[in-house]
């Protein structure tokens, strides 16, 4: 029969994907291929027509530097769809982009979500993915995929305890037979250490510094605790009463002075996780550790506060920032055998 050769032909040509759509970061893992994309969740858009010039780190390097008409949108909040057209727009461009130009039947897709997400957040990632020219498309939670993705035992019948600290989200969660048994979710990540970072330059030093280079601090001499090494850095940006561009130099122990209060959040967040936590998983948790995952997880000295917060030992991963589409890869690379790790689309 002609038309069953057809399909077959087809399915030999398509290239499945698996995404981890996150507020900073978007990866692309292909099936039988692996990581293929990286890149910064946002686009640069012309300002009157709404046409999409580019995507990713591209516009990073134009941040804050833009001409009035290109406007950049990073269209994730929080670890959800803020702007479902323009995510639509992105997710087609980088998954062209991965797909190099090649040409393939309509892909299926693994979307790795935040696991707080509500019945019309699941709907907009669901219709923005099948927009940008998905055939099928299947969620799974972030916690489970980062916990995959870690190489933890997600089926097996003992408690395991992932932190995954990404740009808008922390995600806290106990996993044990291929579920969570409880989470806490919190919409406080990385964007809010940097947030905390520009308002303390502002209040301290009367200095205006852009969103990147309040990330640039964090990465560079930021620290979580108290026992990682000093290190200085000269900081530039507009002297607020002057009006005229200038410099200060900040140390480690400034910056997490500024961190302090939204890195408090974050312990908060941990102890609330573990307190809901029922006693048989939380003896296992103690015996195991916290496995800590994120691009947040990055931030020197995070492992130290949590163990200080928490006396439980902490285990860094070993890529933090691909932990998620590493797992939800691997959900893809084996469908038929990981399908109970797989959420409800409805
Ligand atoms: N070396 C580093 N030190 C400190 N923070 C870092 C470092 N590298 C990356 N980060 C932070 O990690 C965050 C991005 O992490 P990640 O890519 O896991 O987030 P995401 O998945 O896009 O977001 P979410 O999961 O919340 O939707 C950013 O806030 C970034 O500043
Ligand atoms: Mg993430």
């Amino acid at each position: 029969m002609p038309f069953r050769f057809k399909i077959k032909w087809f399915s030999l040509e398509s290239m499945d994907v698996a995404i981890d759509l996150g507020t900073t970061n978007t990866l692309i893992y292909a099936l039988g291929e692996g990581i293929v994309l990286e890149e910064d969740s946002m686009v640069a858009l012309e300002s009157k027509t709404g046409k999409l010039i580019t995507a990713g780190k591209e516009v990073k390097e134009m941040l804050g530097r833009t001409p009035g008409d290109i406007t950049i949108i990073k269209p994730m909040e929080d670890g959800v769809i803020a702007d479902f057209k323009v995510v639509e727009e992105m997710l087609r461009y980088f998954v062209e982009k991965a797909q190099k130009k090649r040409l393939f039947l309509r892909p299926r897709v693994v979307v790795a979500v935040p696991s707080g997400i509500t019945p019309v957040e699941k709907r907009a990632v669901i219709n923005s993915v099948e927009e940008s020219g998905a055939r099928e498309v299947y969620l799974v939670s972030e916690p489970i995929a980062a916990a995959l993705g870690v190489g933890l035992p997600v089926r097996e019948p003992a408690g395991n305890m992932i932190i995954d600290i990404g740009g808008g989200t922390t995600e806290i969660a106990v996993i044990a037979m291929s579920g969570i048994v409880n989470k806490v979710s919190i919409k406080i990540a990385g964007n809010e250490l940097d947030e905390a970072i520009q308002i303390y330059m502002y209040d301290k030093y009367n200095l205006a510094i852009g969103k990147v280079t309040a990330e640039n601090i964090k990465k560079r001499i930021g620290s979580a605790h108290p026992s990682i090494k000093n290190e200085e850095m000269e900081v530039r940006g507009r002297d607020l009463i002057a009006g005229i561009p200038t410099k200060v130099i900040m140390d480690s122990e400034e910056v997490r002075e500024s961190m302090m209060e939204t890195l408090g959040l974050i312990k908060n967040a941990i102890k609330k996780a573990l307190s809901e936590t029922p006693p048989e998983l939380a003896s296992d948790i103690l015996e195991k550790g916290l496995t800590l995952t994120g691009g947040g997880a990055l931030l020197r000295g995070t492992d130290q506060m949590i163990c200080g917060a928490t006396g439980i030992s902490v285990m860094l991963s070993e890529d933090p920032l691909r932990c998620v589409v590493k797992g939800a890869g691997m959900i893809l690379e084996n469908m038929e055998d990981y399908r109970e790790l797989l959420m409800d689309s409805k």
